[in-house]
């Protein structure tokens, strides 16, 4: 596994044939939420897992407080630029990751072959629940620790009979974020618009994954915007939480190679 810096995103690049495939990870989390499947598709693909700005390894830029999916999905198209990528990519994004999708597919759908969307959503925050995010932003900034987003989050990341070792990496993953990068990214989830009325036009194959006990992206939820969509296919994993990559890394990964949407 290589690990490159460039004046883009930090990224792991892994596999040198075959499609492109691009993981793009949730929140507040990092490319290391894919290890198990970066190892697994470099066998038949040149698989890239980037580091969202301000989350893992990628720091904010310069006097940057705030994020937008939109600015995601810009530094995206910039990584693909910067590692001379020109065909269309099979995208893989989970929660967040699939919020910048839909950014994607608005911006550059010429970029995308495939859409593998994985425990993620189609509305917007509530004002309610954008306001939640925007105090815990606040608080996130005061305490200079990710600790009060992983209180409230931790329950909803994960379900409670979870391996210790997952519970870990994924608190590894949010301490290795700046506040300041946190915070940006609780401001693009809590402004994120609601995309229902893209879905009928979008003529990418998908792969939708959802999961039983998926608090933040409910299965019953998915299944209804997944049906909106003319080339989705749907699937829910038994007994799984949110974050269905890590939780069930081979089952996740035999049902991506089992209804590959490419
Ligand atoms: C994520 O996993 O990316 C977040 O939980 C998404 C969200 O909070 O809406």
């Amino acid at each position: 596994m290589s690990s490159v810096t460039t004046s883009s995103l930090q990224h792991v690049r892994q596999g040198n044939a075959g499609p492109v495939l691009l993981f793009v990870h949730g929140f507040p989390l990092s490319h290391q939420q894919w290890t198990a499947q970066i190892s697994e598709f470099a066998k038949t693909h040149q698989v890239i897992a980037p580091d969202l700005r301000g989350l893992g390894t990628s720091p904010l830029r310069p006097g940057q407080t705030k994020l937008t999916m939109e600015d995601h999905a810009d530094e995206l198209a910039t990584l693909l630029d910067s590692l001379q990528i020109r065909e269309p990519v099979i995208y893989a994004g989970l929660s967040m990751g699939g919020y910048i999708a839909w950014q994607m597919i608005h911006k550059y759908p010429e970029r995308l072959r495939a859409l593998i969307l994985c425990n993620t959503r189609v509305v917007a925050d509530t004002p309610e629940q954008a306001e939640a995010r925007f105090q815990l932003a606040e608080k996130t900034l005061q305490l200079r620790s990710p600790q009060a987003i992983l209180d409230v989050m931790l329950p909803k990341l994960l379900p409670p009979k979870v391996n210790p070792a997952i519970v870990d990496a994924v608190k590894q993953m949010a301490h290795q974020a700046t506040p300041e990068g946190l915070a940006a990214n609780l401001h693009a989830l809590a402004t994120r618009p609601n995309v229902t009325s893209m879905l009928p036009n979008i003529q990418i194959p998908s792969l939708v994954i959802s999961s039983e006990f998926d608090t933040i992206s409910p299965p019953s939820e998915m299944g209804q915007w997944a049906a909106m969509m003319p080339k989705a296919r749907f699937i829910s994993l038994p007994g799984i939480g949110h974050i269905t990559s890590m939780e069930a890394p081979e089952l996740f990964n035999q049902v991506v190679r089992e209804n590959a949407p490419w």
